[in-house]
């Protein structure tokens, strides 16, 4: 089981031993080109392989990116089918790849909203890849940190009924082996680009002693000095968990 960052210490490096992301502004880096929103998202998906190579090169072990929010069914319905398309050409073409370079893919989120053939490649690409250890990859994908927060209690109460007639007797432990990030520890560093500054009901429980990094890059056009960057001030950053300076 991971350790909690309420509950202990972490060990911490230079480089993020879990970097979290949101890859926001593929539509308004389509816009400026006059170009429609879809064609963002499509030159974002090269952006997704260009980091996945450079974490596994800088030895980042796990890597989540949130590809589709519990909030992202709201956007114009030719939108989401270019979406649950890119998603599905990346899990046929990439998955090979993947697999052949030691990454392991898992995808969280509620998936019963996907169509069984999507649901049918996401089972495959985990199971061919479950052997990997290099990168845990993880796509985010009809998620949202409340929708976490509530399964984890449902499942929790499910298994451990006799919880609920002593409800002061629950703790971490008891509830975070259900969430849905159970197997990675906490995100070391989080980037969020395309200038917002939210988390937009991302890792909402796991994100609690996370380093917050924004940029106003748009996520197509985040390059590899980018995420140099971004580890460059990571590796600056006192994390204290609590303690004073004099303490570290
Ligand atoms: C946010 O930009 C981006 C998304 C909602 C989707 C991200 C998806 C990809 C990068 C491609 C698919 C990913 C995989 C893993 C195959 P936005 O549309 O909100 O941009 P905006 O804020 O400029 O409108």
């Amino acid at each position: 089981m991971q350790l909690s960052s309420t509950q202990t210490i972490p060990e911490i490096s230079g480089v993020p031993r879990h970097l979290a992301i949101i890859m926001d502004g593929n539509g308004r880096w389509a816009t400026r080109r006059l170009l429609p929103r879809t064609a963002g998202h499509m030159k974002g998906v090269q952006t997704v392989r260009r980091v996945v190579e450079q974490c596994g090169q800088a030895g980042v072990k796990y890597l989540t990116l949130f590809a589709f929010s519990s909030e992202n069914w709201r956007r114009p319905e030719d939108e989401v089918s270019l979406l649950m398309r890119l998603f599905v050409q990346a899990l046929e073409k990439e998955v090979h790849k993947l697999e052949k370079k030691g990454v392991r893919l898992r995808v969280v989120g509620d998936l019963s909203r996907f169509d069984p053939h999507l649901r049918e490649l996401i089972q495959q690409a985990e199971a061919k890849t479950a052997h990997n250890d290099s990168l845990h990859l993880t796509i985010a994908a009809n998620y949202g940190g409340r929708w976490d927060i509530l399964q984890a209690t449902q499942q929790l109460l499910l298994a451990r009924p006799e919880l609920a007639q002593d409800p002061t007797a629950l703790n971490e432990t008891h509830f975070s082996p259900y969430l849905s990030m159970a197997f990675a520890p906490e995100p070391d560093l989080f980037i969020r680009t395309g200038g917002e500054q939210r988390l937009s009901n991302f890792l909402m429980w796991q994100l609690a002693y996370t380093e917050l990094y924004f940029t106003e890059i748009y996520w197509p056009d985040f390059n590899s000095d980018h995420l140099k960057a971004a580890f460059e001030w990571y590796g600056q950053r006192e994390r204290r968990f609590g303690r004073t300076s004099a303490q570290l």
